[in-house]
């Protein structure tokens, strides 16, 4: 059976939230990076990746400390979506940096990563997570548009439910 797992970091719990929120949606098991659950990464086909910003730009600090574990596990062949957690006003000018860290560490390992996203309807100055105009996976914004949120997951998921195994 092909499988889904959510891997997240969170400091304040938005970035739980919406994981637990995406896990009942679409059935997947869900992982605290914090708990540094190397093992189970090899049990899945799919994987969505879930982190907030921090510092400046920043990966959450549970993921900064798991990432290079995590990077260096066997994630060929594996299907990989990434969603960042940001605040587009009081951070416009790295908003959800984060994304872009764990791209740079996946992208070269073997995956197919998928569920880029397009900008439009965000307002922040500068993202370091924009690769040929798209961000590299789903950005939110909890702080500053919070009631956006719920469409933003569901065509989300619309959009890398066809790319998963
Ligand atoms: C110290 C600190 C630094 C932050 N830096 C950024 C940043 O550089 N870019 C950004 O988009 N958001 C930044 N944020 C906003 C958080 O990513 C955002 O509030 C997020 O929803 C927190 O999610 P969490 O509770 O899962 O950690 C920062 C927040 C804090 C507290």
């Amino acid at each position: 059976m092909v499988k889904t797992a959510i891997f997240y970091g969170s400091s304040t719990g938005n970035t739980e939230s919406v994981a637990k929120r995406i896990s009942e949606k679409i059935n997947a098991d869900l992982y605290d990076v914090a708990k540094k659950p190397i093992n189970e990464i090899a049990e899945y086909d799919n994987l969505i990746l879930g982190t907030s910003t921090t510092g400046i730009g920043d990966l959450q600090t549970d993921w900064e400390d798991f990432i290079s574990d995590f990077s260096n596990a066997d994630i060929s062949g594996k299907v990989i979506a990434i969603f960042a957690l940001g605040d587009s006003d009081s951070f416009s000018d790295s908003f959800v940096g984060s994304m872009e860290k764990i791209y740079q560490e996946v992208k070269n390992k073997g995956c197919k990563i998928v569920g880029f996203t397009n900008t439009d309807g965000y307002e922040y100055d500068e993202s370091p997570s924009i690769i040929n105009g798209q961000f590299v996976g789903l950005a939110l914004d909890e702080d500053n548009q919070a009631e956006l949120t719920e469409e933003r997951i569901n065509n989300w998921l619309d959009q890398i439910k066809q790319e998963f195994k």
